[in-house]
């Protein structure tokens, strides 16, 4: 079984708020919310004015993922918000221990993203350090593209990497989430499914988050 953390970027924007209410009444473990700069990856999502207005009214754990430049800048308005969790990519943080140091500080828990071209190994030397780790199994900037199958290999390696260190880091996957790919991904020992087109385009996602919780 995983955690679901359904994606808002591929919710109705001009109902959020009964979007909204669907999360709350279904099954979902957490929230995601896309952060998009326009420079680190090419398309801009929304920001702080949006994630204020979810944070009050979402009962769900807020897991965070910013695909921005120098997210480190962001840390204690994300904290104000009551975010869970601040996901931060590997590819955009030059000082990637001090950005989780920060997190911890700032009283969350911290995720390290790696996009499809980055290999796990670049975690070796914080796996011990970091809450979880976010494997983007899509180029991020958009939802609705398909999954990249080299994801399954990346888990399995990050699973035997965690297992050989004291790491307690969960493992989510993030991109192409559907009925077609997460069977497998749980199957190889992911921890959080992130999903955001299939569950919201679903006539009915509140069934389709069950289905993928029910997943074994
Ligand atoms: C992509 C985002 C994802 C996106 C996933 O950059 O990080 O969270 O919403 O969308 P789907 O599930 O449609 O691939
Ligand atoms: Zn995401």
């Amino acid at each position: 079984m995983a955690l679901v953390s359904p994606s808002l970027l591929a919710a109705d924007f001009l109902h959020l708020d009964s979007e909204i209410e669907m999360i709350n009444r279904s099954e979902a473990d957490w929230l995601h919310l896309d952060v998009m700069d326009g420079v680190f990856v090419p398309n801009i999502s929304f920001g702080f004015p949006v994630l204020e207005a979810v944070a009050q009214r979402c009962i769900k754990p807020l897991d965070v993922h910013f695909m921005i430049v120098h997210p480190e800048q962001y840390i204690d308005r994300t904290a104000k918000l009551g975010a869970m969790m601040m996901n931060v990519h590997v590819e955009a943080c030059r000082h990637l221990h001090r950005t989780v140091q920060e997190i911890h500080n700032a009283g969350m828990k911290a995720g390290v993203t790696l996009n499809p071209s980055t290999p796990v190994s670049m975690l070796e030397d914080i796996i011990e350090d970091v809450d979880m780790v976010l494997i983007m199994s899509v180029n991020p900037g958009f939802g609705g593209q398909d999954f990249i199958e080299n994801t399954l290999t990346k888990v399995a390696r990050l699973r035997r990497m965690i297992a050989g260190s004291g790491s307690k880091a969960l493992i989510e996957v993030d991109g192409g989430v559907h009925a077609g790919t997460a069977p497998r991904l749980v199957q190889a020992g992911v921890d959080v499914l992130v999903s955001g087109s299939y569950v919201f385009r679903s006539a009915t996602p509140e069934h389709t988050i069950h289905e993928l919780r029910e997943l074994k």
